[in-house]
């Protein structure tokens, strides 16, 4: 048996109270469990990160895009370091395991190389990517983004419902806007390969009886904000054949975008998830509406087709009821195939270990997404109790949790003796 063929044990228990205590942190107004970006809990729980990264022995740094950074040392600093990690926000409302399972399992897979006394070729890199969930600024994965190049100096300028810039909210939470643009260091030094640990979110793997799921690509997300604009009438006495109702208009587009979801190739949905009146008076007719929807897939071809069919349909059936529509496609996130060579570790760790697999797509996004044009990327899923996620009964036992760090420490030791990672998807 070869070194990177010896088991590694994770200890339950250790990632069950980091997970108790992470979880601890959240903001106690809102439902479930609650850390969204740049509010106070969500600062406080990656001050605990990063003082949890320090004990289990990595050197830590903040990143000029607010990521937060723990590297532990390999035996070759010239060799391209092997990142791994996830997040710690949360949705409005979300559950505990979204994400912090990538983030503590890494601290596991650290405390166990370091207490066998295992160096790693290689770096190794764990990083808390800032603000992974999408955000009324229609912008997720900011740190992932950020490191790779991706934001741009206008994304900066975008703003929330209530009108505050982004770049502010960054100023807000103590970081400085220019620093954060500049920040990007996977740009700037190779890297050997990314992988990250998530729980699975949807009921595949459950309904599989699988342990492991081994990522085949992250899906595509085309994001639309639809304004809607009418006329402003008394209820009451504003006749119903002379409305310009912008509510009725996005109730059409709900249900066009409902549609669209329904005719996807699976894996493909679609879902409109906000409707705002900006005028909101009881007694007045909606004249002013913003939607938000998202449509996602591994389909290209269905994204594209689906994004234009809806844009004619939603316009349609407003310009039929005297109502204008402008659309803003606020991120269109490309479909991400995981490299084939880590999808071939995932699985051979997987069965090395005694853990049954499925090679299984994500129709959530996920950092890696943003990694995937620098190195090679894979993922590791483990299972969601009934498919429930971003809600307070999102569940994943951590029977099914230390399988997924077992699995992450196996393949992340092949990958670090690995000298050269194929990026090659097919
Ligand atoms: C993140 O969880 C997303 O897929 O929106
Ligand atoms: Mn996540
Ligand atoms: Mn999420």
């Amino acid at each position: 048996m070869t070194d990177t063929d010896a088991a590694f044990e994770p200890v339950a228990a250790r990632i069950e109270s980091d997970l108790t205590e992470l979880s601890g942190i959240r903001a106690p107004d809102h439902p479930g469990w609650t850390r969204e970006v740049f509010s106070e809990p969500y600062r406080d729980a990656r001050d605990w990160v990063a003082a949890r990264m320090r004990s289990v022995g990595l050197e830590v740094r903040r990143d000029g895009a607010g990521n937060v950074v723990g590297v532990l040392p390999g035996r070759s600093p010239a060799a391209p370091a092997l990142v791994t990690g996830s997040h710690t926000d949360t949705v409005n409302g979300g559950g505990r395991f979204d994400g912090t399972v990538g983030v503590l399992g890494a601290l596991e897979v650290v405390r166990l190389l370091r207490e066998s006394g295992t160096q790693l070729t290689r770096d190794l890199v764990v990083v808390d990517f800032l603000g992974e969930e999408s955000n009324d600024w229609g912008l997720s994965c900011l740190g992932s983004r950020a490191v790779a190049g991706e934001l741009r100096a206008e994304d900066l300028d975008r703003r929330d419902g209530a009108g505050q810039r982004l770049g502010d909210r960054y100023a807000g939470f103590g970081l400085d806007p220019a620093a954060v643009l500049a920040e990007r260091w996977l740009t700037r030094r190779p890297l050997h390969g990314y992988l990250e640990l998530h729980i699975e979110q949807g009921p595949l793997l459950e309904q599989r009886g699988a342990a492991i799921g081994v990522v085949t690509a992250i899906a595509g997300i085309e994001r639309l904000l639809a304004s809607f604009e009418g006329r402003p009438d008394h209820a009451g006495t504003r006749p119903m054949h002379d409305r310009r109702d912008a509510m009725v208009a996005a109730a059409h587009a709900v249900l066009a975008v409902h549609r669209e979801g329904c005719g996807a190739p699976p894996p493909g949905v679609a879902t409109a998830t906000q409707v705002v009146n900006d005028r909101h008076a009881p007694n007045v007719v909606p004249a002013s509406v913003r939607l938000r929807a998202e449509m996602r897939g591994i389909d290209a071809g269905w994204l594209a087709a689906t994004k234009q069919r809806l844009a004619q349909d939603i316009l349609t059936q407003a310009q039929a009821l005297g109502v204008d529509v402008t659309f803003d496609w606020t991120s269109d996130n490309k479909i991400v195939p995981s490299a084939r060579s880590i999808q071939d570790a995932v699985a051979r760790a997987a069965a090395r270990a005694g853990l049954a697999w499925e090679a299984v797509p994500s129709g959530a996004t996920h950092d890696a997404a943003h990694l995937a044009p620098w190195c090679p990327m894979g993922m590791i899923f483990v299972p969601s109790r009934a498919g429930r996620s971003h809600c307070p009964e999102e569940w994943t036992d951590i029977t099914d949790i230390a399988a997924g760090v077992r699995a992450l420490a196996d393949t992340l030791r092949a990958l670090d003796a690995q000298e050269d990672l194929v990026a090659d998807s097919r």
